[in-house]
């Protein structure tokens, strides 16, 4: 993008909020068998590194499945959870249908990674933070495209067993899945939150 000093970006700040509040979490059960064209997903990917870095570590990680890929984290995240949940007998059979099926009803997952700087010159709460950052560039870039999307954090994203399959390390992270497909409804959903008002305090 072309940097013009006198006005920075050809977007009012209005277009800015009604991308903001109109950003919403859309579910597998909600996309149809489209599948979202790669230079789409490339512009999530460019953005989401886009985000803010504090010295510039830049600590997300993608991998990113589609087709075929998507079968393949399919497997793996259900026979990883089978494999655990036995050993601890926490068994249950619709998680594990759930892990299988659900992959195969999105046209892409992107998995979400944060890699530790080596150096370790930030406290990790800020690497996650940063590639929080980036997930939320992903939502508001697909939003823009009319794309459905969530971040889930369920499954195997906190099993440490799970980290080689995504390329992290002891020290990195995965944080989730992000979910992508493209909507079956034209209709939108609706948001919902408190107000403001009752999470600020104002020091004046
Ligand atoms: C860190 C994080 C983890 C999340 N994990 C899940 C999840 O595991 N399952 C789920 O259904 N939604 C998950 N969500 C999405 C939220 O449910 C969603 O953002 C919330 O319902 C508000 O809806 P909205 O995104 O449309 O505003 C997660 C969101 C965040 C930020």
């Amino acid at each position: 993008m072309e940097n013009k000093k006198d006005k920075l970006m050809n977007i009012t700040p209005g277009q800015v909020s009604e991308l903001i509040r109109g950003r919403r979490s859309l579910y597998p059960a909600m996309y149809s068998d489209k599948t979202i064209a790669r230079e789409i997903i490339e512009e999530i990917l460019e953005n989401a590194n886009w985000a803010p870095t504090h010295k510039m570590t830049e600590p997300w990680r993608f991998m990113v499945f589609t087709g075929e890929g998507l079968k393949k984290l399919a497997h793996f995240q259900s026979e990883l959870y089978r494999e655990l949940s036995l050993k601890e007998g926490t068994y249950e059979e619709k998680q594990y249908h759930k892990l299988k099926e659900k992959p195969l009803m999105c046209s892409h997952i992107i998995a979400i990674g944060m890699h530790r700087d080596p150096q370790q010159r930030i406290p990790e709460m800020e690497e996650i933070a940063a590639t929080a950052c980036a997930v939320q560039n992903m939502y508001l870039t697909a939003v823009a495209h009319g794309i459905g999307c969530y971040w889930g954090t369920g499954g195997i994203t906190y099993r440490k067993e799970a980290k080689p399959f995504f390329n992290l390390g002891e020290h990195d992270k995965l944080l989730g899945f992000f979910h992508l497909g493209v909507p079956v409804n034209e209709e939108w959903p609706r948001g919902r939150r408190q107000p403001v008002s009752e999470k600020v305090a104002w020091v004046e």
